[in-house]
């Protein structure tokens, strides 16, 4: 399946999707809305064709770009790796359960609008939750409320958020490669709100 992968920032989740890469996807595509995201480096740096399209450039016009380019490049699934922007419904329902996104919390705890990147470890270290971690779940209409596809817990306790970013961010890149390779390979069915995982 050929991939677009859409970050916002550092990328390592984009990372461990290239250094995890089977036969099964091929990531030709990496949309940044940031100019200077450093996940847009990582794609260079291995030939992937890749390139800011944000409200700076783009405006009011910036979803219709994405979606041209999703085109463009007959993409068949989308991945949300760090992508801070929220996708319109046009793109999500275009996309109708091929579009994953990775959550650093156990949904449905600390996630929807306001839940991303810091914010969300702030959050959790401040409830005082003795486990949290991270979330693979299909992009719909809502802010995180898609199907969830795979989640992996790991034991907090006196640790800051920041050391919280730290262990959860190991889950992320085990979980997102993983999921992937199940949506690539027609692993994944839905119902009732729920996925089946047919390993
Ligand atoms: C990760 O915690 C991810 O879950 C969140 O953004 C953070 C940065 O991800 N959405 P990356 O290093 O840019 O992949």
């Amino acid at each position: 399946m050929r991939i677009a992968v859409l970050v916002s920032g550092g990328g390592s989740n984009l990372q461990s999707l290239i250094d995890n890469a089977s036969d099964c996807y091929e990531i030709v595509l990496v949309i940044s809305d940031r100019q200077h995201a450093f996940g847009l480096e990582r794609a260079k740096k291995h030939g992937i064709d890749a390139c800011c399209v944000g409200l700076k450039n783009f405006g009011d016009a910036k979803n219709d770009e994405i979606l041209r380019l999703l085109t463009e490049y007959r993409i068949d699934a989308v991945v949300l790796a760090g992508y801070l922007s929220i996708l319109p419904d046009f793109i999500v329902n275009k996309f109708e359960h091929k579009i994953i996104n990775i959550h650093p919390s156990l949904i449905p705890s600390f996630c929807g609008m306001g839940f991303y990147g810091h914010k969300v470890h702030e959050a959790v270290f401040k409830s005082g939750v003795k486990i949290t971690g991270a979330t693979v779940h299909f992009v719909n209409a809502g802010v995180d409320t898609g199907e969830i596809i795979l989640q992996e817990s790991v034991a907090i306790s006196d640790e800051t958020p920041e050391e919280i970013a730290k262990k959860v961010l190991v889950l992320e890149h085990r979980l997102l490669p993983h999921a992937l390779n199940l949506l690539c390979n027609n692993k994944i069915k839905t119902e009732h709100n729920r996925t089946i995982i047919c390993e």
